[in-house]
């Protein structure tokens, strides 16, 4: 087929590039050009294990088009995702300008039959709308329909999760458009749940924010075991034994970040509220993932006695691992607050340094955790890299002024830690 993609972020450019790779032509309409200059040069704006060579491979094939243009791309495309970013509003609300300006330009661009599919997680009932724009804006003769299309990767393994998905959700509004995108999918083998426009919107919702509930019931649990002594990883591991309840996601530590769980659970109080219904469960979820960050702030608070002057060591920067993304993670809130009460920053991340340096400012950034540990006073684990679980602890406790360590993903062993010398605080443990 040939597809065209409005948004090249983590969503739309790894779902592109895995459609291309199935063998379609794939267009990728950005709106800066020194991205999609880079793009054309097989240099992505985002880090996704195993993304860059995929691109590269398609860029070569003539399988993958990057472009600013819309001319070329939307006529004739039998399918045009809009994949752009829906950031929250103050208020919590979904900001959908992005959405609906694109709408608006595939709508004068359109010409043959074109089902469009909003792959971004939007509001129940925007499918609805954009499908209005676009009817405002299109020649006359240019049929279409509308259909969503939710994706459920996950960044730092998206390629995997977009080609094994455990379900495709396909929400349209027409028999047509309905085996249009089963004819796309044809080569992902996963259960198709064929339904309507809202409840595919909702089905987004419900999956992000039920994810964001195990994790914060997992951090409450942590909590109440630390006070009572019990150990919350085996709680929550027993617990997961339990097919019903199932083992994922439920790790307690700085809490979830991120673009989506925050987004989405915002999102959906919003929506509730929209409709007088109070979400309180949510509203109590987002509490917990809150105070989840600031527990790690009262722990070195504690720790430290005061935390004015002292240094603190940050091992990870991203909201979790595989990823460069800072949005939302846990490690800006911690580092503010420390600043605040007046402690020396240092920081180190495998992959987001860059992303970092826009956004938390007077910290020293390090090339590695061996500086970072030199001379601190404290170390806090704040996103669960594989490269800091094989780090030398020895080494790291011998640098360090004092060797206090708290673990905010629990990937060191208590005991292990204990025996090297550090006096050790997990979550929940
Ligand atoms: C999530 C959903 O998993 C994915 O299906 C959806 O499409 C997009 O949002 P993502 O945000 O990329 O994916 O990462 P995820 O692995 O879900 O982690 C989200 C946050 O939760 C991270 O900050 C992670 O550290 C945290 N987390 C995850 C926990 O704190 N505990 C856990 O047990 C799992």
């Amino acid at each position: 087929m040939k597809l065209t993609f409005l948004g090249h972020g983590y969503v739309g450019l790894v779902t592109a590039t895995i459609f291309a790779d199935l063998g379609n032509t794939v267009y990728v309409i950005g709106h800066t050009k020194e991205k999609i200059d880079n793009l054309k040069k097989g240099i992505l704006p985002i880090y996704e294990p195993g993304l860059q060579e995929l691109v590269q491979k398609n860029i070569k094939a003539g399988r993958l088009i990057f472009t600013l243009d819309y001319k070329p791309a939307i006529p004739g495309s039998d399918v045009v995702f809009i994949a752009v970013g829906t950031p929250p509003k103050p208020s919590g609300e979904a900001n959908l300008s992005t959405v609906f300006e694109v709408a608006k330009k595939i709508g004068e661009n359109l010409s043959g039959y074109t089902v469009i599919s909003v792959k971004s997680t939007v509001p129940i009932g925007t499918n609805r709308k954009v499908k209005e724009i676009i009817n405002n804006a299109k020649a006359n003769k240019a049929e279409f329909d509308v259909a969503s299309i939710p994706e459920f990767l996950r960044e730092g393994s998206a390629l995997q999760d977009t080609l094994n998905p455990d379900r495709i959700v396909i929400g349209a509004e027409s028999e047509k458009a309905r085996q249009v995108i089963i004819d796309l999918h044809k080569s992902i083998t996963a259960p198709l749940v064929l339904t309507n426009l809202e409840t595919a919107e909702m089905i987004k919702y419900a999956s992000n924010s039920f994810l964001a509930t195990k994790i914060s019931f997992s951090n409450a649990i942590a909590k109440l075991s630390e006070i009572t002594g019990a150990d919350a990883i085996q709680v929550l591991d027993a617990i997961g034994l339990d097919k019903r309840i199932g083992k994922e996601f439920l790790q307690p530590g700085a809490g979830y970040g991120g673009s989506c769980f925050p987004k989405d659970v915002k999102a959906l109080i919003s929506i509730a509220k929209s409709y007088n219904y109070k979400f309180s469960l949510l509203e109590e979820v987002e509490n917990i993932n809150k105070q989840a960050r600031q527990d790690i702030v009262k722990k070195a608070t504690k720790l430290l006695d005061n935390p004015e002057g002292k240094i603190i060591g940050i091992f990870g920067l991203a909201f979790k691992s595989n990823t460069d993304d800072m949005r939302e993670a846990p490690s800006i809130d911690i580092i503010n607050a420390l600043k605040e009460k007046g402690a020396k920053i240092k920081a180190y991340d495998p992959q987001s340094m860059n992303n970092a340096k826009g956004l938390i400012k007077d910290i020293e950034f390090c090339k590695n955790i061996y500086e970072v540990a030199k001379g601190a006073d404290l170390l806090i684990v704040a996103t669960d890299w594989n490269e800091f679980k094989e780090a030398d602890l020895v080494k790291i406790k011998n640098s360090m002024r004092t060797p206090l360590l708290i673990d905010g993903r629990n990937i060191y062993s208590p005991e292990k830690a204990k025996e090297i010398g550090f006096t050790y605080i997990g979550v929940g443990r």
